[in-house]
């Protein structure tokens, strides 16, 4: 059994009951199915490889940012993935998971010197630079280490792609990327330095990207800026072009592949150059669940709320982004229907997982999962409330494995100096 499925009227993740994971582990806890991470990445990969020549395979690099567990990557690692890091703590994850190094992607727009030289020494395929005085300090530290950087430039497009704005990156206004017009003086630039060679370009639009046309918008800015700097006698031989690959949280269209994969291969692949992409929701998102015990189910004037163990610390997503997540029970799921607010324990009213959800109804004591939640969930989680970041689990093939402990609260106290 694969994925999440129902089985003797109980919810199960890849032949696994979770009514036995929340027996024995305890909740909240996230828990993950290896198949669904399995097939995501297959799904693309053969996209792709239905798309392009063989010989403009894309490298997928995992965006660590959307579950950085040492297991999750490792499993990725094995099935080929490269890895997109934005710290120095994501290049260690990455290295300790079993990732070649010269499989890791840097990005970010606020890379520190020490960062820097540990990529450098452990030997990346690129940074992506996001800003002219980052340049600088690439080529200062790569002086320092006696290394020299590869860099490719990341491109503003100016196109608005999240599905949230707090999560765009590709417009004007947005933090990220060097804009079009600046690109032939920044490449320019960096061919002149002594520590660092330019490779290419990369690009990342926004992330949970509904609208998918926006990708193929931003794609169409790039052939001419790489004929530009070609004609301005540089070499370009990378480019990466982003994540961004919406998942199913409610009822969301998803991304056709093919079309995507398509685009790749109409406007990217004729420039003659490796092909970089950096998924990171896509490949998790829907692969994991919060699984939580009902603690309260408490009616008041005006509204039923269902208190669960589960809270913002955990899944900060609905909080942060208003972001719709699918809520189910694990048992007596065809129980007759009720209307709750699903809420955790922290201090706030923003603590709300959802409101005016209809679900069978439940008890003090029973199961039920928050969905979607593989990707941004344990990533993002904090000890807010000092509450131990949740334990995580990894099933497969009918078994299951504890892939991070429960935190105590010694581990939380262990580093505050009394
Ligand atoms: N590449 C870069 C440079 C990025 O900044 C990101 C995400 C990705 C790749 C991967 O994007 P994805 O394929 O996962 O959409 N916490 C937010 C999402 C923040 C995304 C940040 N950057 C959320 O929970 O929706």
């Amino acid at each position: 059994m694969n994925g999440f499925e129902e089985k003797d009227g109980v919810l199960n993740v890849d032949g696994v009951s979770l009514t036995t994971i929340a027996k024995e582990v305890g909740t909240p806890v996230y828990v993950y199915s290896a198949s669904v991470i399995s097939s995501q990445f297959e799904k693309l990969k053969s996209a792709l490889a239905r798309a392009l020549p063989a010989n403009r395979q894309p490298l997928i690099c995992f965006a660590c940012k959307a579950n950085s567990n040492i297991s999750i990557l490792s499993h990725l690692q094995n099935a080929g993935s490269g890895l997109e890091i934005v710290s120095e703590g994501e290049l260690v994850r990455g290295l300790k998971a079993g990732f070649e190094a010269n499989k890791i992607v840097s990005t970010g727009v606020g890379k520190q010197k020490s960062e820097i030289a540990a990529c450098l020494k452990a030997g990346i395929l690129q940074f992506n630079v996001e800003s002219l005085p980052e340049l600088e300090r690439i080529n200062q530290v790569a002086g320092e280490v006696n290394i020299k950087a590869r860099v490719a430039f990341r491109l503003n497009p100016n196109v608005s792609g999240g599905g949230h704005h707090k999560i765009s990156t590709g417009r004007k206004r947005d933090k990220f990327g060097i804009s079009l017009d600046v690109m032939e003086h920044a490449y320019a630039t960096a061919a002149k330095m002594e520590h660092v060679t330019p490779v290419g370009l990369s690009m990342h639009i926004g992330s949970q990207v509904f609208d998918v046309q926006k990708f193929k918008e931003a794609f169409s800015h790039i052939p001419d800026v790489v004929k530009k700097l070609r004609s301005n006698g540089h070499s370009v031989t990378r480019l990466d072009i982003g994540g961004g690959f919406p998942i199913i949280y409610k009822d969301e269209n998803l991304l056709d592949l093919d079309s995507y994969a398509q685009w790749v291969n109409d406007i990217i692949a004729p420039l003659d150059t490796d092909i970089i992409l950096e998924p990171g929701r896509y490949l998790v998102g829907n692969a994991g669940v919060i699984l939580t015990e009902v603690l309260y189910v408490k009616e008041t004037s005006d509204r039923k709320f269902l208190i669960v163990d589960a809270a913002m610390n955990d899944l900060i997503r609905p909080a942060m982004y208003d972001a719709y997540h699918g809520i189910e029970a694990v048992q007596n799921r065809n129980a007759p229907k009720q209307v709750y607010d699903v809420v955790g324990p922290v201090c706030e009213t923003g603590d709300t997982f959802t409101t005016d959800r209809e679900l069978p109804a439940m008890r003090a004591g029973d199961y039920a999962v928050i969905k979607s939640a593989g990707a941004y969930g344990a990533s993002m989680a904090s000890n807010y409330n000092t509450r131990p970041v949740a334990a995580e689990v990894l099933a497969q093939n009918g078994a299951y494995k504890i892939i991070r402990r429960r935190q105590t609260y010694d581990d939380i106290l262990a580093t505050e100096l009394v």
